[in-house]
């Protein structure tokens, strides 16, 4: 990678995709009310595509992927509930589980698993919760820039009291900041994002990404549809599986980093587009799409819980609400509630 590609531009965003992308990929960002006509977010009135694979270019780029058993370091910036980060836990714990009641999240997690590096290696089955560092008394502030994010993984990697392993193989960090962190572009185009970071600021090459709980700042774009932006009239917004609106939100988009960072941690794996520093990735391509027939506003066909709670797939104990991925193979978005299974 050279310089340029270190950038600030040049970090994988979870991007707005609504001009430039031929699939349906949609989140409800402000700029969209501009652009759209309200009629357009009527329910059923969206259209009902789950990504056309006649435009999508998702090439190799001949990078590794994440073939090894993941390790998934977590980072809770910021003042968290033991209660959110169960259920955050359990989610990734969920990802290998064997025995979730269909559909799952490891059936979810089968599609990333598809995907392979130069060897004909996949992705690895195998996801586990590693060590977890508490940065309670926000280190770097409550305004985080991508730059200094990558400081506060330096911190979490040389902490004086238990630090977290070094492991740029397979090792995942993924960064959380709580309700009250701002994040640069968190909120206007982006919930979330991943990267690698730089050997100059932190000493190593760690692939990371960074989650925000949006339920303060944003919960109507980054945590749609369990929270509806104000632009949009006459949505109710559904309930969320875990009783947390952010951080229910916050799964899908975890979900989505984790899937792009295991199939292209240094921006040179799986990607669509021309240009490395502005990919269209496997998440990207399904933003928005929970269910068959699922496109703009639309979620697609979902499940409801004896509660009333919407959700798309099952974990261990708990339900969540989880963004399809893009299938190489099929040539279209897919997760394990499609209805062509
Ligand atoms: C909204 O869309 C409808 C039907 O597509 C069209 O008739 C109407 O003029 C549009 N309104 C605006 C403000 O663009
Ligand atoms: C590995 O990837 C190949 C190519 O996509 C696929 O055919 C195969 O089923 C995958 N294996 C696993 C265990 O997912
Ligand atoms: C990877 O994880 C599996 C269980 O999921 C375990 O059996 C295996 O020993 C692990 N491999 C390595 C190299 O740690």
């Amino acid at each position: 990678m050279n310089t340029a590609v270190h950038s600030n531009v040049a970090i994988l965003v979870l991007v707005v995709l609504f001009a430039a992308d031929p699939a349906a990929a949609w989140r409800p960002w402000p700029q969209n009310a501009n652009r759209m006509n309200v009629s357009d977010y009527a329910f059923g009135d969206s259209k009902k595509y789950e990504g056309s694979s006649e435009f999508v270019k998702l090439r190799y780029h001949m990078g590794p992927v994440l073939t090894t058993n993941i390790t998934v370091h977590t980072i809770w910036y910021g003042r968290w509930e033991r209660n959110q980060k169960k259920i955050i836990r359990e989610f990734i714990n969920s990802i290998s589980a064997v025995n979730s009641p269909r559909p799952s999240v490891a059936a979810w997690w089968r599609t990333v698993q598809l995907y392979t590096d130069q060897t004909g290696a996949n992705i690895s089955k195998s996801v586990r919760l590693g060590q977890e560092k508490n940065d309670r008394f926000y280190s770097h502030g409550k305004s985080l820039t991508r730059l200094s994010i990558q400081s506060v993984i330096k911190s979490a990697i040389t902490a004086r009291t238990k630090p977290l392993p070094i492991n740029p193989r397979s090792g995942l960090y993924l960064l959380l900041t709580a309700d009250d962190v701002y994040v640069q572009d968190f909120c206007t185009s982006v919930c979330g994002f991943h990267y690698f970071t730089f050997p100059s600021l932190v000493g190593y090459t760690l692939p990371y990404a960074w989650v925000g709980n949006s339920e303060k700042l944003c919960p109507g774009q980054c945590a749609y549809p369990f929270a509806v932006p104000a632009y949009i009239p006459n949505m109710k917004p559904f309930k969320s599986p875990n009783g947390d609106v952010g951080v229910d939100g916050m799964i899908s988009v975890i979900g989505h980093e984790m899937a792009e960072l295991a199939t292209n941690p240094l921006a040179n794996a799986w990607y669509a587009g021309q240009d490395p520093t502005f990919p269209v990735e496997i998440a990207d391509l399904c933003e928005g799409i929970y269910g068959t027939g699922g496109g703009g506003s639309y979620t697609g066909q979902v499940l409801d819980a004896h509660d009333g709670a919407t959700y798309n797939m099952n974990g261990i104990r708990r339900k969540y609400l989880v963004q399809w991925v893009w299938s190489h193979v099929l040539n279209y978005c897919t997760g394990p509630n499609a209805l062509d299974h």
